[in-house]
């Protein structure tokens, strides 16, 4: 029985490591591919305003802007700031160079290696998981700018009200899982209604709520674009090329790996990634919450 459920616990922990291990590339392509064509420097969505039009030459207007609206939300006050997953460094940069004192947490070897770059030795990069962060340390705000939904609710509440002062706020960005019927193929952020659960178990008072889905969701019809115009032609002819070379081997393959090419044919091309199903099954949102002085 104890072998069993040790065996369970190991296979638990190669699955994570995975699972970890893909998003984190997945973040890195993503940040090359960005910088390189794009000149993007932010890794989260864009906040598209009325004057900016939705167009993927657009996107680093729109990722400046979700910047601004995160940083408009830091209360008055505020001197210390813990920026969890922070990313390529880009949020951090402009806090040091508003005067805060930031530190922060970024569990990828790349993005801590880009970030340090920019930050220098102002700011202390911690290379680990929220969940394994330790360090004596506490500060005015932890921020969390679309990191919370990759980290464990529970974890990341406990450890937040470790590491923040008495009176210190909790700053969330991040997008959430509706609790309505059906899935979106789109994976992606935490369940509200268990995170409403699960918050009211900590020392944390509501200070603020903003609802911003209507502004991120044209970002998920950017990238559905990308897919169809973009990635599904260079994919398609890459394999035409393949079989003009190695007919049997690519027939061998794709019989070989027949359930991943239909997984991820229907993950990302079978549409179902748009805007509007965005806007049914996710919501994005701003939480800002107050630590309660415990008496
Ligand atoms: C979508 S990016 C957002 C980056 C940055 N905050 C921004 O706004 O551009 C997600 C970030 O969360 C980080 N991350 C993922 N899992 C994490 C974890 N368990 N603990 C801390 N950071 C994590 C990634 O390394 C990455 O920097």
């Amino acid at each position: 029985m104890e072998i069993i459920q040790e065996y369970d616990f190991l296979v638990e922990i190669v699955k994570k490591t995975k699972k970890e291990i893909s998003r984190e590339l997945g973040l890195e392509v993503g940040s090359v591919c960005g910088k390189y064509f794009l000149k993007l420097d932010h890794l989260h969505y864009g906040y598209w305003t009325r004057d900016i039009e939705v167009d993927i030459a657009n996107l680093h207007l729109a990722q400046d802007e979700y910047a601004r609206f995160v940083i408009s939300h830091i209360p008055e006050g505020v001197k210390t700031i813990l920026d969890v997953g922070c990313g390529t460094g880009q949020i951090a940069k402009k806090l040091l160079d508003m005067g805060y004192h930031v530190d922060c947490v970024s569990p990828s070897p790349f993005l801590t290696k880009r970030a340090g770059e920019l930050l220098g030795n102002e700011s202390r990069i911690f290379e680990c998981l929220y969940e394994d962060l330790q360090t004596d340390k506490r500060y005015d705000v932890v921020l969390f700018c679309e990191s919370f939904e990759y980290i464990d609710v529970d974890q990341a509440l406990s450890n937040t009200s470790k590491f923040l002062n008495s009176n210190g706020y909790l700053l969330i960005c991040d997008v959430f899982r509706k609790d309505v019927e059906g899935k979106m193929v789109m994976g992606g952020g935490h369940k509200l209604t268990k995170f409403y659960d699960l918050i009211a178990k900590f020392p944390f008072t509501l200070i603020e709520n903003v609802d911003i889905t209507e502004q991120t969701a044209p970002n998920i019809d950017l990238f559905n674009d990308v897919l169809e115009n973009v990635v599904e032609p260079v994919v398609n002819a890459g394999i035409r090329l393949f079989e003009s070379r190695h007919p049997i081997a690519l027939r061998l393959l794709k019989w070989k790996y027949r359930k991943k090419i239909s997984k991820l044919h229907k993950k990302y091309l079978r549409g179902g990634r748009t805007g509007e199903e965005f806007k049914k099954y996710k919501s994005y949102q701003l939480f800002l919450f107050k630590k309660e002085v415990q008496q």
